[in-house]
């Protein structure tokens, strides 16, 4: 059990601090500093790297998350309301992810392989929407994840 929640965890910070930074830090400065034209290649390269881990958070995620749940809370019917939360806002988090991977991550790379920075532009707006929405749900699960046992 420790090393599950530990390795739980730690995804959860890798993924959901990943974002808080990509958003909250990075997004403002590269607007201030990078020319226009520039942005889409820069979030290109970064997300690849990022992408690469949250990749690994997801599987981890799953793994420790559902071996929990068996092997320790007895299954679904012996798991608290917050588990539940978990789950279901954690799968559509994933949803979400998989979507801006195979989707506007996807054009984003094929602009940048194009040289064509408008269409990277708008495909790095689109990127920006969806990872705001994963972070809101992101801190809401961390919330929920680590808070609910004790209400
Ligand atoms: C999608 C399937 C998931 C399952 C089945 C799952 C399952 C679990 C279980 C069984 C626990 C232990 C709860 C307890 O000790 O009361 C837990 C804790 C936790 N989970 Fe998840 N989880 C999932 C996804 C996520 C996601 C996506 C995140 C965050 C991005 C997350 C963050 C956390 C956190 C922060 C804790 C609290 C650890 C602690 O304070 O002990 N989980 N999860």
């Amino acid at each position: 059990m420790s090393l599950a929640i530990a390795l739980h965890v730690l995804s959860a910070v890798v993924w959901v601090g990943g974002m808080f930074f990509a958003y909250m830090a990075m997004r403002p400065a590269v607007i201030e500093v990078v020319e226009a034209s520039q942005r889409g290649t820069l979030w290109c390269r970064t997300l690849s790297r990022f992408f690469r881990w949250v990749w690994l958070a997801i599987i981890l995620l799953l793994v420790t998350g559902y071996w929990m749940v068996f092997s320790v809370f007895g299954g679904m019917a012996g798991a608290g309301w917050h588990i539940h939360a978990m789950q279901g806002l954690g799968l559509i988090m994933m949803l979400l992810f998989f979507h801006v991977y195979f989707a506007p991550f996807r054009r984003l790379k094929q602009a940048v392989a194009e040289k064509d920075p408008q269409e990277g532009g708008r495909r790095v707006g689109q990127i920006r929407r969806l990872v705001g929405i994963n972070l809101i749900l992101g801190l809401v699960v961390i919330v929920v994840g680590a808070g609910g046992r004790y209400l």
